[in-house]
C-alpha cells in the first residue's frame, strides 16, 4: 500500500499533523500538495511543540524525504524562516524537496489579500492574509511567478516587472497603497534563492520514481475538505483543492497510485474564520469546547468556532474523497459534557436534508437536526486499548462509524503521540 493521502474532513485543524508525524515513522516519503503557510499543523516530540506550516509534518524523522509539491504555493521567506528554525533545535532538514513548479507568494499577494479583506468588510472570508488567494489567482491568470524563475534572475525579474506593471496599479489606484519597487524584490528573491536553491528539484519524478519503487509515499493534506474550492462552503473557502484527488494534481501523481485515503475526523466540529457552521454553539458548550480543546488558530491565533460533530459533512467527506478510513481526533475534549449532540441531517423550511445541501442559503440558514447521547464523563488520555474506552465513548464511536458509512482506525485521546488508540 504505497500511496496513502490524509485529509481533513471539515474546516481544517483537524489534528491532521499529529496523525501525519504518527504514521510518518512507517513512511519513506511525506509530500505537501496544496496550500501554503495558511497551514499550521501541530507536531508534539516529547515535550518539544512544533507547527509547520510549508514543511511536512514528516521531517522529525531523518530517514523520511519531504517533499514540497507542485500544487503548494510558496512563501520563500516563511519556508527558510521555518527551516532555520528546524536546524536551530536540531532537526536536519537536508531531505526537504521543493518543487520547481509550486508558485511563489509575493509581496504584494500579502498586501492584496489584507486589502481585499478590508475591503469586503463584514462580508470578508476572514483570511489568514498569507497572500494565498491572490497568489492561486495569478498562477490561474498565467501570472504568476514559479520556484524555477528563482534560479535565473534574469527571467525572475523579466517576469517579475510584468506582474508589477498590473500589481502596482491595482495597488496604487484601486487601494491607495506604494507601489512596490523591483529591485528590491529582485535583492529579496536572490538571497530566498541563493539558501533554497539545494531543495529544488523536479518532485514530481522524485514522487513517482518512490512510488514505483514500493516506497511509502504519505500525502499530508493541508485545510479540509469544506475549505475546498470547487466543493467547499463557496465563498468562504480557501483557493485550492485540499480534497483527496488534489494530492494527484498537487503532487503529479495518477489516481491508480493511491491505495489508501484517510480522513482525520474532529469528535466535534470547528472553524476559523467566515462563513456558515450549522453546529456551531455560539454558547458556553461552545466556550468550554475551544478552552478544553484549546481551540484558538495555530497559524492566527484567532479563537476557533465551535460545534457539535456533524454527520452530514462527514458523509459528504467520505463521498467527494472515497475514505477508506477515518481517523477520530479529540475525543478526550468531550470528556467534561454529561449529554453529547451528533447532527444527523439539516431541516430547513420544512425539509431534511441527509447530504451536504448543493445549495448556500441552505447551508447557511438551515437549523441542525441533533440526536442526544449519553456523556462518559471520564478522562481518556491514557487509555490504549479501544475496548477500555468507557462504553458511552464506544457507542458515540460507532454513531459515527454507522452515519458517517466509514470505519474508525485509530482514535487521538491527546495530542501526544502515545495518545493513539489502534482499533483492530
Ligand atoms: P491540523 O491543522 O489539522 O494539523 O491541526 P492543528 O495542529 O492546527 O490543531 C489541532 C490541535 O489539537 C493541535 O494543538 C494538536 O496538538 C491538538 N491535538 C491533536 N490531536 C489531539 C487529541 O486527540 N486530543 C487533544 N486534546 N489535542 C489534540
Ligand atoms: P490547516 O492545514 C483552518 C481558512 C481561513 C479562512 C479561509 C481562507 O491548519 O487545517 P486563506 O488564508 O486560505 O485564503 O483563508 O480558510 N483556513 C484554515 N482554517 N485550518 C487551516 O489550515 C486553514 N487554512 C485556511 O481561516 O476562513
Ligand atoms: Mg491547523
Amino acid at each position: 500500500m504505497p500511496g496513502i493521502v490524509l485529509i481533513g474532513t471539515q474546516w481544517g485543524d483537524e489534528g491532521k499533523g499529529k496523525i501525519t508525524d504518527l504514521l510518518a515513522d512507517q513512511m519513506d516519503m511525506v509530500v505537501r500538495y496544496q496550500g501554503g503557510d495558511n497551514a499550521g499543523h501541530t507536531v508534539i516530540d516529547g515535550d518539544q511543540e512544533f507547527r509547520f506550516h510549508l514543511i511536512p509534518s514528516g521531517i522529525l524523522y531523518p530517514h523520511i524525504n519531504c517533499v514540497i509539491g507542485n500544487g503548494v504555493v510558496v512563501n520563500p521567506r516563511v519556508l527558510i524562516e521555518e527551516l532555520d528554525g528546524l536546524e536551530s533545535r536540531g532537526t536536519s532538514t537536508n531531505k526537504l524537496l521543493v518543487s520547481c513548479n509550486a508558485h511563489l507568494v509575493m509581496p504584494y499577494h500579502l498586501i492584496l489579500d489584507g486589502a481585499r479583506e478590508l475591503k469586503l468588510g463584514e462580508s470578508k472570508i476572514g483570511t489568514t492574509r498569507k497572500g494565498i488567494g491572490p497568489a492561486y489567482a495569478d498562477k490561474i491568470s498565467r501570472t504568476g511567478l514559479r520556484v524555477q524563475d528563482m534560479l535565473d534572475m534574469k527571467i525572475f525579474k523579466e517576469k517579475l516587472e510584468a506582474a508589477l506593471d498590473e500589481k502596482n496599479d491595482i495597488l496604487t489606484k484601486i487601494y491607495g497603497f506604494e507601489p512596490f519597487d523591483l529591485e528590491q524584490i529582485v535583492y529579496d528573491y536572490a538571497g530566498y534563492a541563493k539558501r533554497l536553491k539545494k531543495h529544488v528539484t523536479d518532485t514530481s519524478l522524485a514522487v513517482n520514481k518512490a512510488l514505483d519503487e514500493g516506497k511509502n509515499v504519505f500525502f499530508e493534506g493541508a485545510q479540509g475538505m469544506l475549505l475546498d474550492i470547487d466543493h467547499g462552503t463557496y465563498p468562504f473557502v480557501t483557493s485550492s483543492s485540499p480534497i483527496s484527488g488534489g494530492a494527484c494534481v498537487g503532487a503529479g501523481v495518477g489516481p491508480k497510485k493511491i491505495d489508501r485515503i484517510i480522513g482525520v475526523v474532529k469528535a466535534y466540529v470547528t472553524r476559523v474564520g467566515s462563513g456558515p457552521f450549522p453546529t456551531e454553539l455560539d454558547n458556553g458548550t461552545g466556550d468550554m469546547m475551544r478552552e478544553r480543546g484549546g481551540e484558538y488558530g495555530t497559524t492566527t491565533g484567532r479563537p476557533r468556532r465551535c460545534g457539535w460533530f456533524d454527520a452530514v459533512i462527514l458523509r459528504y467527506a467520505n463521498m467527494i474523497n472515497s475514505l477508506t478510513e477515518i481517523v477520530v481526533t479529540k475525543l478526550d475534549v468531550l470528556s467534561q459534557f454529561e449529554k453529547i449532540k451528533i447532527c444527523v441531517g439539516y431541516e430547513y423550511e420544512g425539509k431534511i436534508y441527509d447530504n451536504f445541501p448543493p445549495h448556500q442559503t441552505v447551508v447557511h440558514k438551515c437549523n441542525p437536526v441533533y440526536e442526544e447521547a449519553d456523556g462518559w464523563m471520564e478522562s481518556l488520555g491514557e487509555i490504549t486499548e479501544y475496548g477500555d474506552l468507557p462504553k458511552a465513548a464506544q457507542e458515540y464511536l460507532a454513531r459515527i462509524e454507522e452515519l458517517g458509512g466509514a470505519s474508525i482506525s485509530m482514535v487521538s485521546v491527546g495530542p501526544k503521540r502515545r495518545q493513539i488508540i489502534f482499533k483492530d
